[in-house]
């Protein structure tokens, strides 16, 4: 079982928005409908970017991948910020919460800009997180039923423990560098396939499939040849992945409104096959892909996406190691050759009395 905070995954994956669940985090309790309002204004009214960052995306390559531009505008937007060098754990919650706000803004505004288009409009009148976010990248209001799909996702994304990327935050934290840095380090580690990667991973595989009859055999013929297949397994779920419920529901429910089943029978063919051969459970990355596919989002989007809502797991675990911070800085143990003495020293020997001799 997952929970946030005491709070069962599939209650908030049904039941909750994205700005109770970032509030949950960052505060520690469920908001009040007083709470959630302001949370909700907070994040719309700090959406927008500074002109020197939108400026910065404009720079990168137009096949820069999304993950990366990300990665470098969130490093840069900690100098961006007055309350930069406040730790203060209120510094830190206000922090949190623009950095949310700006991710939510920079992956659509990157994504546009990148291709040539015009710089978005933040649309900071509109309360909600997930239609601000689809606003933003399609240049249109997104129909209703888009706007709770994507916040579900977001609410099923939001926090995991100890996953490598909260690791990675917390471990920059913990040398009491800054909100801004931890969160780079978390986006760095986010990217590989292993990990927040594989929801684009996914989606490539999904389409090499085709159908759902190709399945069984394409994933025996990856098996045979030691490759991994991306959406399954999991460092700490061996007999399932709690948020896969919540998401499969959403691929079946969503493929019948927009008329492509198919998503949801590839998915569960692969499930059976790999059950079958290798013991292996489905994880949330094979089910959040179709999802997002289905709603129109470009597939590079889908590791950036999980990084906005993954921002405030992670600085939630930043404010909590700042808390009672001790350096984290395990050891390791050195199994090479031990006392070797150099062979021949090429470096000259360093003289006072003849400095120019080196
Ligand atoms: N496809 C094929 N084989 C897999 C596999 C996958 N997705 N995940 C694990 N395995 C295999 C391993 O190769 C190993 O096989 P072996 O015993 O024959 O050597 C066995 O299953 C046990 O795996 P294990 O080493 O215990 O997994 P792990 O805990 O080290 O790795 C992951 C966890 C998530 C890194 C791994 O499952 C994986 O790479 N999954 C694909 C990427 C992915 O979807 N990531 C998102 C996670 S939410």
């Amino acid at each position: 079982m997952l929970l946030y905070r005491g709070y069962d995954i599939h209650d908030l994956a049904t039941r909750a928005t994205f700005e109770d669940v970032a509030w949950l985090l960052l505060r520690g309790q469920y908001p009040t409908s007083r709470e959630l309002e302001y949370m909700r204004r907070e994040l719309a009214e700090q959406a927008a970017l500074p002109d020197p960052v939108m400026a910065a995306m404009r720079l990168f390559p137009a096949d820069a991948h999304p993950i990366d531009m990300l990665r470098t505008g969130v490093s840069m937007l900690g100098s961006f910020d007055a309350e930069l060098k406040d730790s203060s754990r209120e510094a830190n919650v206000r922090k949190a919460v623009r950095l949310t706000a700006r991710i939510g803004a920079m992956v659509p505004a990157a994504w546009r800009v990148v291709r040539g288009g015009e710089t978005p409009r933040c649309f900071e009148e509109e309360p909600s997180f997930a239609r601000r976010f689809l606003t933003q990248l399609n240049g249109a209001q997104p129909p209703d039923w888009q706007v709770a799909v994507l916040d579900t996702v977001l609410v099923l994304y939001a926090e995991h423990e100890f996953n490598a990327s909260t690791f990675a935050a917390r471990v920059t934290a913990s040398t009491l560098s800054d909100i801004y840095a931890a969160v780079t380090s978390a986006i760095a580690a986010l990217k590989g396939p292993l990990h927040g990667g594989a929801n684009e991973e996914v989606m490539n595989l999904l389409r090499d499939i085709g159908d759902a009859e190709n399945a069984a055999a394409w994933a025996r013929d990856k098996l045979r040849r030691k490759e991994k297949v991306m959406g399954f397994g999991h460092r700490i779920y061996r007999s399932g992945d709690s948020r896969v419920p919540a998401m499969r529901d959403l691929v079946s429910r969503v493929g019948r409104m927009v008329n492509q089943p198919h998503w949801a029978a590839i998915c569960e063919a692969l499930e059976a096959v790999m059950s079958a051969e290798k013991g292996l459970c489905a994880n949330v990355d094979l089910y959040a892909a179709p999802v997002l596919h289905m709603m129109g989002i470009p597939t590079a989007l889908n590791t950036p996406i999980f990084a906005c809502a993954r921002t405030t797991g992670w600085c939630a675990h930043v404010i909590e190691q700042l808390d009672q911070n001790r350096l984290i800085r395990p050891s390791s143990r050195y199994t090479g050759p031990i006392r070797r003495t150099i062979p021949t020293a090429a470096r000259t020997e360093f003289s006072c009395a003849n400095p120019d001799s080196v």
